[in-house]
């Protein structure tokens, strides 16, 4: 979709030229069911009604008090933009490079364990959305469709491992990565075990899904869900498993077999070690916050980290990631920064940028857009995204994100309320 991404484009610069001169833009083709969704936050709402609430809590809620998620977010309030006038920015350009592949955006679609439970074979939908996007789209371990199949959907996408602390199975996951063709790989290192999910025991959701008389309830009233995503999945692939855990299939999400959960918490830099030695491509180490572990990263050789407190859904009160991006942005020698929690705006992607961040990374918006309206919605969410970066950029005087750095930012202080 080169040429989609080109449409895209030339959408996007009519609308900044709109924003501009107060022209009213030319309509475009979007479809009836989108029309309302102008905003990252829309697909929430608008799929909030459709989901049960224990599958729409799964996504949309963090841990305990919830104060590293509502964190994340709000460190994006607490800076303005120092914009710079009389620039011809007419040739401006999202388009940004990483690990070797120009990207059309600097954003990607984060890994979402047990997506495909929230909307039908979500993972499949994710990855073609980014394919005929060009962004990167990251397969969860905890996914629920094989990753062999997800690869041939999408030949860019990278892998994520929950990676136990044990030599031989790390040994032969990588193999089966590898084998599958992926080139990116991914570390997920902030979740030894899980985080406290109160609103799971509340809702009645758990891993195993346990059929009880409030789950039958919640499902039996949100038609569209249990048909259109349980009922069809069993129907044409059988009982959903956890793919890709490990090298060998894992159980079934209704199974009470245990998940491969154990020995996380014996994962170490040592492991790392012994990844770096065995990946020959891009390794990335995701839910790193403390500046010395992002250098300890570096040191080891990682390609990058993904700077992130998993979106407040693992250590509660862990530190914005947006606020100590600029401590590690100084010493990060060249290891990419791609920075993830909480944002929703092409104005936030730009903070990020300003800061220090080379990409980006979005979770719970492109899930709920694919629960919203499946692949399309995946492709509607990237456009509102684009949309909102090629305005901004016109108004911040830039033509490339790598323009963009700390002078384009100042801190503003908490948002009034
Ligand atoms: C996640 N996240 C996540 N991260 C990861 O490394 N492996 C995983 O399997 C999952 N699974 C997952 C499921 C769901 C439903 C959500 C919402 C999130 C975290 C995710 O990749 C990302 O770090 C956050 O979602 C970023 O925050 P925002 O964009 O959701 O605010």
């Amino acid at each position: 979709m080169g040429d989609i991404t080109k449409t895209t484009d030339s959408l996007s610069q009519a609308a900044a030229v709109t924003v501009a001169t107060s022209v009213k833009a030319a309509p475009r083709a979007v479809p009836a069911r989108l029309r309302d969704i102008l905003a990252l936050d829309d697909f929430e709402r608008h799929s909030k009604p459709l989901l049960p609430r224990m599958i729409y809590q799964y996504v949309a809620g963090g841990v305990e008090t919830e104060t590293a998620m509502r964190n994340g977010r709000q460190a994006y309030q607490d800076y303005g933009f120092t914009p710079r006038a009389l620039v011809d920015t007419s040739a401006r350009s999202t388009q940004t490079r990483l690990f070797g592949k120009v990207y059309s955006a600097p954003f990607a679609i984060g890994p979402l364990g047990g997506a495909a439970f929230v909307a039908y074979r979500a993972d499949l939908a994710l990855a073609a959305a980014a394919r005929s996007c060009t962004i990167p789209m990251i397969l969860s371990a905890s996914s629920l469709i094989r990753l062999e199949d997800v690869i041939a959907v999408n030949p860019d996408a990278w892998f994520q491992g929950y990676l136990a602390g044990d030599f031989d199975r790390i040994e032969r996951m990588l193999e089966r990565v590898k084998a599958a063709g992926y080139k990116n790989l991914v570390v997920t290192v902030d979740t030894p075990i899980l985080g406290n999910r109160e609103h799971n025991i509340r809702t009645g959701f758990s891993m195993p899904i346990r059929i009880t008389p409030r789950v039958m309830v919640q499902s039996a009233t949100h038609p569209r869900w249990l048909l259109g995503t349980v009922a069809k999945t069993f129907l044409k692939h059988g009982a959903p498993h956890f793919e890709n855990t490990e090298a060998e299939r894992g159980p079934p999400m209704m199974s009470r077999k245990l998940r491969n959960t154990v020995a996380r918490d014996k994962l170490t830099w040592e492991h790392i070690a012994f990844i770096r030695k065995r990946w020959a491509g891009p390794l990335i180490i995701k839910g790193i916050i403390s500046p010395r572990d992002a250098f300890t990263a570096r040191d080891h050789g990682a390609d990058g980290i993904i700077l992130s407190s998993h979106g407040g859904r693992q250590l509660d009160h862990a530190m914005a990631p947006l606020r100590v991006l600029p401590e590690i942005a100084a010493s990060k020698g060249d290891m990419k920064i791609i920075i993830d929690g909480g944002i929703r705006r092409g104005s936030d992607v730009l903070k990020a940028l300003a800061l220090g961040a080379d990409f980006t990374l979005m979770g719970r918006p492109f899930l709920f857009a694919a629960a919203y309206d499946g692949q399309r919605g995946v492709e509607h969410a990237y456009s509102i995204m684009h949309d909102e970066l090629m305005r901004n950029m016109a108004m911040l005087g830039v033509n490339t994100t790598d323009e963009l750095n700390e002078d384009f930012v100042r801190k503003a202080g908490p948002a009034l309320s």
